[in-house]
């Protein structure tokens, strides 16, 4: 027998159904590139990390993006589903994440021409001749056209007809392994700069064929894209695709465009889509200090007013009142954490204790609410 639908709850802390995915509440992890993988295969760091957030009663942890094709990495320490090697320490942590009671999700994505690049740790910009000693070099990047992002970095080649078949066939070939590991959520990287972006925007594609040129032909790979992950994800779990929303730069793409393409991706069986901004013309998402809290939040809410279309809000969002905000005034579904799960896996406790939740240490592990509670009843804690 199902708990009957508690009425008391503050939005954040309802549960959120797509196709057939439910998630205990609508706290997102949001992806976070740990820059700290081995050709690709995620680490014992990262089952510890990505545990952490579900342990601390998140509804919905998504993986950080997993590279489709080995090329399509920003740095030798990105995680990669390009390998059937990949899989089993992916099932290991989707297994977890689901005994805590989680949704695990996962990213995936192709760097396109934001490629051969440092660690982030260490500054995300281009290898040089101190890492080719340790053996860390260059290799043929790929994009929409040869425009490298600045001088100093990887003059890409552009994709011809079977080079953007290839890629693909890629993100089919990764789908089906993010199914085979167990997840039940599925996000496309189609933000910051990285390779479906470089085709959406006019910044970074001045190709002539059916791939540049009007927006419905810049459009085309992200929708060709999303259509093959599609059709290689069961019909029961939720697609969701991350848009800069605006690419920022003059003579770049607008939340005009994104509203249109959101509409077509949702004609094309994308459930959600995650707003994120900006990347196109360098570092990505990371503003300076002055930015204020949930700037991307107008994003989210145009998106989902113009294109009729679920929306995940992220960007600066730090606590449960504010995340209980942008749900009461309709601006998104879910509200996706990044830096602050990082501050604290267990944030959704800290909004539950905000929103005055209770019994709040019901939503952690019994080995921890038996405790708690026994601890609570001792001292009369508020
Ligand atoms: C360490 C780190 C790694 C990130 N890696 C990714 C990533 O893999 N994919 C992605 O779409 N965004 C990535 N982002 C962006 C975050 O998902 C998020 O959109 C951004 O940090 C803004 O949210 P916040 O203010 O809550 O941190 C990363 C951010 C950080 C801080």
């Amino acid at each position: 027998m199902t708990a009957p639908q508690r009425t008391d709850l503050p939005l954040l802390f309802t549960p959120f159904s797509l196709r057939g995915m439910t998630a205990r509440n609508r706290i997102m992890v949001s992806p976070m590139t740990q820059c700290s993988a081995e050709d690709g295969t995620l680490l014992d760091y990262h089952y510890g990390h990505y545990t952490a957030f579900a342990r601390g009663a998140a509804g919905l942890v998504c993986l950080e993006e997993h590279a489709v094709e080995r090329r399509g990495r920003k740095t030798y320490g990105d995680a990669g589903l390009y390998d059937d090697k990949h899989i089993p320490m992916l099932a290991r942590i989707a297994e977890a994440l689901r005994a805590l009671g989680a949704v695990p999700g996962i990213q995936l994505g192709h760097g396109g021409r934001k490629a051969c690049l440092r660690r982030a740790i260490d500054g995300f910009v281009p290898l040089d001749a101190e890492d080719a000693a340790k053996g860390e070099v260059w290799w043929e990047a790929v994009s929409a056209s040869a425009k490298a992002l600045a001088p100093g970095w990887v003059v890409p080649v552009p994709l011809d007809a079977g080079g953007i078949a290839e890629v693909v066939a890629a993100w089919a070939a990764a789908t089906r392994r993010a199914d085979a590991a167990g997840f039940d959520f599925l996000e496309i990287h189609g933000a910051h700069g990285y390779l479906i972006h470089q085709f959406l925007s006019p910044l970074t594609n001045d190709r002539t064929d059916g791939y540049g040129g009007s927006r419905e032909k810049r459009f085309r790979f992200a929708l060709e894209v999303a259509e093959a992950v599609r059709a290689a994800w069961p019909a029961a779990k939720p697609l969701s695709f991350r848009v800069s929303a605006v690419d920022a730069i003059e003579g770049g793409y607008g939340i005009e465009d994104a509203i249109a393409l959101a509409r077509a991706l949702k004609g094309v069986g994308v459930d959600i889509i995650d707003c994120s901004s900006g990347g196109i013309g360098g570092v990505p998402t990371l503003r300076g200090t002055r930015t204020p809290p949930g700037y991307q939040v107008p994003f989210a809410e145009a998106i989902r007013k113009g294109a009729d279309v679920p929306t995940i809000a992220v960007g600066l969002i730090y606590d449960g009142p504010q995340a209980e905000a942008i749900l009461r005034e309709g601006k998104a579904d879910l509200i996706a954490i990044g830096r602050e799960m990082l501050v604290n896996p267990f944030w959704a406790l800290a909004a539950a204790r905000a929103l005055g939740v209770e019994p709040r240490y019901e939503l952690l592990p019994r080995t921890y609410s038996y405790w708690l509670n026994k601890r609570r009843a001792q001292t009369g804690e508020a």
